[in-house]
């Protein structure tokens, strides 16, 4: 009697086990690889990239990975310019008007570890670096997300640089960009804006 009186609720208790093992096992199975490796947690990456001659673009690169929890990446020019890259003006303005590409001299073998990934730059004679245009180009990016900052004097030549970030990685998704005379201030706002920070 006591066996029949206690049958319903047992019932209960085995489906409630099936329906948590099963859920358990779909979470397991998303987290496991094609390799067959379990990935753990899934886990958005996130790369921080950027040139910078004089170190302002650095200071906003290095605030986006440190409120984010990306990796950086500063690229390299293969052919360094003037520690005063004022001094250099000729070369990246021929650079900038007739769109070359010069060589990066640290390029990662690829970035399949990353989904979104910062591009910064200085804007140099109303464009990105170009040797931030040759980085970029060295990847097939299709489906990435690209969000492009720079840093500049005034922002007169933003959204012209903003688009050939957009023209050399046409295949990727784009999110709003970011721009600042100096600071950093700013950033932290503006990751909040585009979702990449959760609100406090
Ligand atoms: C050769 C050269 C050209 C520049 N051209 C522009 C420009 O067209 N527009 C602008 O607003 N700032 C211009 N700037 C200023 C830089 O964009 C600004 O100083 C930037 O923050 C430097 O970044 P970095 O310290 O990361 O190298 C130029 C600077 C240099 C050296």
């Amino acid at each position: 009697m006591k066996t029949l009186f206690l049958l319903p609720f047992m019932l209960l208790v085995m489906l409630g086990m099936q329906a948590c093992s099963s859920d358990d096992f779909q979470e397991d199975t998303e987290d496991v690889d094609s390799n067959g490796i379990d990935t753990g947690e899934a886990e958005t990456k996130m790369l921080v990239a950027y040139f910078s001659a004089t170190g302002t673009t650095r200071g906003v690169a290095n605030r986006i990975a440190e409120l984010i929890g990306a990796d950086t990446y500063r690229i390299r020019a293969l052919e360094p310019y003037a520690s005063n890259p004022y001094d250099d003006s000729d070369r990246i303005q021929d650079e900038a008007y007739n769109n070359r590409r010069p060589e990066v001299s640290n390029l990662p073998e690829n970035l399949d570890n990353y989904d979104i990934i910062f591009v910064g730059s200085p804007i140099w004679w109303h464009y990105p670096a170009m040797v931030v245009c040759t980085f970029l180009e060295s990847y097939d990016l299709e489906g990435k997300t690209i969000i492009p900052f720079f840093t500049y004097g005034a922002n007169t030549y933003f959204q012209q640089s903003v688009d050939k970030i957009h023209e050399v990685t046409s295949a990727s998704v784009h999110l709003r960009a970011f721009g600042s005379t100096r600071s950093t201030s700013g950033v932290e706002n503006w990751l909040h804006e585009i979702g990449m920070l959760a609100a406090n």
